[in-house]
């Protein structure tokens, strides 16, 4: 499990007893990020990796990947990462990458996903799961829900409803991820 922030979906993701005992190990690139203090008070391994040590984004991706296979995992989830990962991480687990996006993709990619969905008045926003791939936010789609946008609604607001829903949807697909019942044949998506 890779993880930057307070580690809410990774949580939801360690109280699901057939997805904890697949978790090799927490990956953060951010010492401070509560993801940590929830991987250790669950006993799970941890490593932080930071992009800070690193020349470029490709030295980064290489230590990342290095220290998930060193970890014996098979498969990487992606929970709340934030770092955009090169072909260099990618190809050492071809169509094993999950990632969860607060927004329905193709709209709204990147790292302010909520706050750009408030800003363009758009009626509905949601939440994306997605294998991935080469270019950011856009590798083949598993699930989408949507979450309407009402009125009042902050950032906040918003990204806590939409929150709710990732912590219902995400367990069930790596749950079936897990077991190989999710997966992607060619760039084809098979799922539960
Ligand atoms: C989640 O809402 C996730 O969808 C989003 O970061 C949040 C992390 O929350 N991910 C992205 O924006 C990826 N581009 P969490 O640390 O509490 O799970």
């Amino acid at each position: 499990m890779l993880a930057s922030g307070s580690g809410t979906n990774l949580q939801a993701l360690i109280d699901t007893a057939e997805v904890r005992a697949h978790i090799t190990m927490v990956v953060s690139d951010r010492p401070d990020a509560a993801a940590l203090t929830r991987a250790e008070e669950a006993d799970i391994p941890r490593r932080v990796v930071q992009f800070a040590d690193h020349l470029d984004r490709e030295a980064f991706s290489a230590t990342l990947a290095d220290v998930v296979e060193d970890s014996g995992a098979k498969g990487v989830v992606l929970a709340g990462f934030m770092r955009v990962l090169s072909p260099v991480f990618v190809d050492r687990f071809p169509g094993r990458i999950l990632n969860i996006h607060p927004s329905l993709l193709p709209a709204f990619s990147g790292a302010r996903a909520v706050e750009a969905a408030l800003a363009a008045g758009v009626e509905v926003t949601g939440v994306t799961v997605h294998f991935v791939d080469y270019q950011v936010d856009q590798g083949p789609i598993v699930a989408q829900v949507e979450v309407p946008i009402v009125e009042g609604d902050d950032p906040g607001t918003l990204h806590r409803r939409i929150q709710e829903v990732e912590h219902l949807l995400y367990p069930e697909l790596v749950k079936a991820f897990v077991k190989g019942d999710l997966y992607l044949d060619g760039a084809r998506v098979v799922g539960p």
